[in-house]
């Protein structure tokens, strides 16, 4: 059969074999034997009609939606941006949930009729159902041990609840694709916090969830003092103990060197930031923790290739920013915006209470993948003080871009209903910092927040870019390729040694066997522009996210990566220059402490 577009004249997606292989996985609409039914093609061109077609909502006739579908079709084939895998998979298909991240309540109540422990633990089913992943705070469940009226028995604590979820997770697969991920949160003034700080050391455990712990700024404080904090009971709200704060400190910090968990959540530093405190306060964030929200609140993400800005017609030894095409990436976020926008009209959400908040504040999720990419194609490594200045000024170009298309988009659509009152709004009551100032200037703004920056854990592949703004993971790796172990080496570096004549098939397998590039075949000046996350100390790591916070409204998915070697005090000065330096949370690995294996660089990836 002709395929549907056939008579549409699009170009054909510039996609690698391998991508397509990805897309056909996990993507492509199937019949029920699980072959595919679509090309990738005709994906994109669904996702981009089914976008584009908001648009009528707002005025536009059919020439100029499909005139929009065919901008957002090229957008997405000629791997410019990309919006999370629920839009790929969903847009145009019955299920239509088009949303990476949520947040439910947990009331501390087994059932109340809408966020109780069990009405909420059928809430998440239907979201992992859909596709998307789930946070939850268990801050509000009352203690272990603690009094149950009805029964006169005892609570079992936030930590079995928790579990509870994460054996649900395992029955229902996500979108029928992909297992349910989850975020777990306790505030650090919980009375359980040790037994949830401990609930992942068992690394058999818990296995759907990642955990954080809420830390506040009172804590913080009371870790610099060396003081004790009161640890506070959520059902009667009255302080019923205290602890040494260095020493739950501690306790995070050498369990965080051992497993990776738990991460933490700056929640006060979140919620100084949160676009509409009259609606309530940030508890929990989206699984991989670079989206907070608000309790059934929701968030559609999308990426920018940044590594397809640089400019080819510029030689390479002119400074940076004139090797960026600047006005190529503004035309991209500013479509990328409106297709974000669009996403929320188009979506199909799982619950009623949702669909309300998303229409109220109409939260999007912009941000940027390709940054490692970007720095190997300007020659600056990404552990230098230049490579992280590169990386706040293109994050800064994006969010305000972003926010000056969201400022058009509302001039015809109107501002987010909850505006008024928000933290862009004229109101008087809107938010302020403690010396009274605003904490962001009026601006008249189709969504309440618009940037935030993924991990595209998947998006990234079929991309084939470096993923969200983390380093490169290895120059080259040995890759099962039909039953044959192959160099799998980064384009730009074969391309590089091509030109400056090294290259050559000897070097390349080395380098992939080995998992380093430290060769005396190899220059100095691609030794360093190639830095990996090996090379790279935790302190940059840390650096780049705090550049990138600087101007993103939500949070950066960010994994600091450790040498085995590693200390606990290391892990220690990475969380509190965290703090110090204005991020959101920190998640931190420690090379080979999950798996037990020692090295885990020069692995073979099948
Ligand atoms: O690349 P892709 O769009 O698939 O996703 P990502 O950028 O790696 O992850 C974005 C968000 O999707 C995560 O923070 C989660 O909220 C959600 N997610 C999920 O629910 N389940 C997964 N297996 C992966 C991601």
């Amino acid at each position: 059969p002709t395929s549907p577009i056939a008579d549409l004249d699009l170009p054909r997606a510039e996609l690698s074999d391998n991508a397509r292989i990805v897309l056909a996985k996990r993507y492509l609409r199937k019949d029920e034997k699980g072959k595919p039914v679509e090309e990738p093609e005709e994906m994109f061109w669904r996702v981009a009609y089914t976008i584009a077609q908001a648009d009528a909502k707002y005025g536009a006739g059919e020439e100029q939606i499909r005139a929009l579908a065919r901008e957002f079709y090229l957008l997405m084939t000629r791997r410019l941006f990309e919006p999370n895998s629920p839009t790929l998979m969903n847009a145009g298909r019955p299920l239509g949930q088009l949303s990476a991240c949520f947040v439910l309540p947990v009331d501390d109540a087994l059932s109340n009729g809408q966020s109780g422990v069990y009405d909420t633990l059928r809430s998440m089913a239907m979201v992992h159902q859909s596709g998307g992943g789930t946070g939850f705070s268990f801050s509000r469940i009352r203690p272990e041990g603690d009094l149950v009226n009805s029964t006169t028995g005892v609570a079992s604590g936030p930590i079995s609840f928790m579990s509870l979820y994460d054996s649900s997770t395992e029955v229902v697969k996500q979108g029928g694709t992909r297992r349910g991920a989850n975020m777990g949160i306790l505030r650090v003034d919980h009375p359980n916090v040790e037994e949830f700080i401990d609930c992942k050391q068992d690394i058999t455990k818990i296995t759907n969830f990642n955990i954080s712990v809420a830390i506040t700024d009172a804590f913080m404080r009371a870790v610099q003092k060396g003081e004790q904090y009161d640890l506070i009971n959520p059902r009667t709200q009255q302080v019923v103990g205290q602890k040494d704060a260095r020493a739950i400190f501690d306790k995070i910090v050498q369990n965080a060197w051992r497993t990776g968990e738990p991460g933490v959540f700056f929640i006060d530093r979140a919620n100084f930031y949160n676009p509409v405190p009259h609606l309530g306060s940030y508890e929990a964030t989206n699984p991989c923790g670079e989206q907070p929200l608000l309790p059934y609140d929701v968030c559609n993400l999308g990426s920018v290739n940044i590594g397809a800005f640089v400019r080819d017609d510029v030689p390479a030894g002119e400074a940076w920013s004139d090797r960026i095409d600047w006005k190529e990436y503004r035309r991209v976020t500013r479509l990328a915006t409106h297709f974000l926008d669009n996403v929320i009209d188009a979506n199909q959400y799982p619950l009623p209470e949702i669909t309300d908040l998303a229409n109220r504040i109409r939260r999007i999720g912009l941000g940027v993948m390709g940054f490692a990419d970007l720095l190997v194609r300007l020659g600056v490594p990404y552990n230098s003080a230049e490579g992280v200045e590169i990386g706040r000024r293109v994050m800064e170009f994006l969010d305000e871009e972003s926010k000056r298309e969201s400022e058009r988009l509302a001039q015809t659509r109107g501002v987010f209903p909850e505006w008024e009152q928000s933290i862009w709004g004229p109101d008087e009551t809107a938010a302020r910092a403690p010396n009274g100032e605003r904490i962001r200037p009026v601006r008249a703004m189709r969504n309440c927040n618009v940037t935030t920056v993924a991990p595209t854990g998947t998006i990234s592949i079929f991309a084939g870019c470096s993923s969200g703004i983390e380093p490169l993971f290895a120059v080259a790796f040995m890759r099962n390729q039909a039953g044959s172990l192959m160099p799998d080496v980064n384009e730009d570096f074969t391309a590089i040694a091509h030109a400056e004549g090294w290259y050559s098939a000897e070097l390349m397998e080395r380098i992939a066997r080995e998992g380093h590039i430290h060769f005396a075949e190899v220059p100095e000046h691609v030794q360093r522009a190639f830095s990996t996350a090996h090379d790279i100390t935790p302190e940059w790591h840390v650096r780049m996210q705090a550049a990138f916070q600087e101007h993103c409204d939500s949070a950066i998915s960010k994994t600091t990566n450790f040498p085995n070697g590693a200390t606990v005090d290391d892990v220690r000065k990475i969380y509190e220059l965290a703090f110090d330096l204005n991020c959101k949370g920190v998640t931190v690995y420690r090379d080979g402490s999950r798996d037990g294996q020692v090295l885990s660089t020069g692995a073979t990836k099948t």
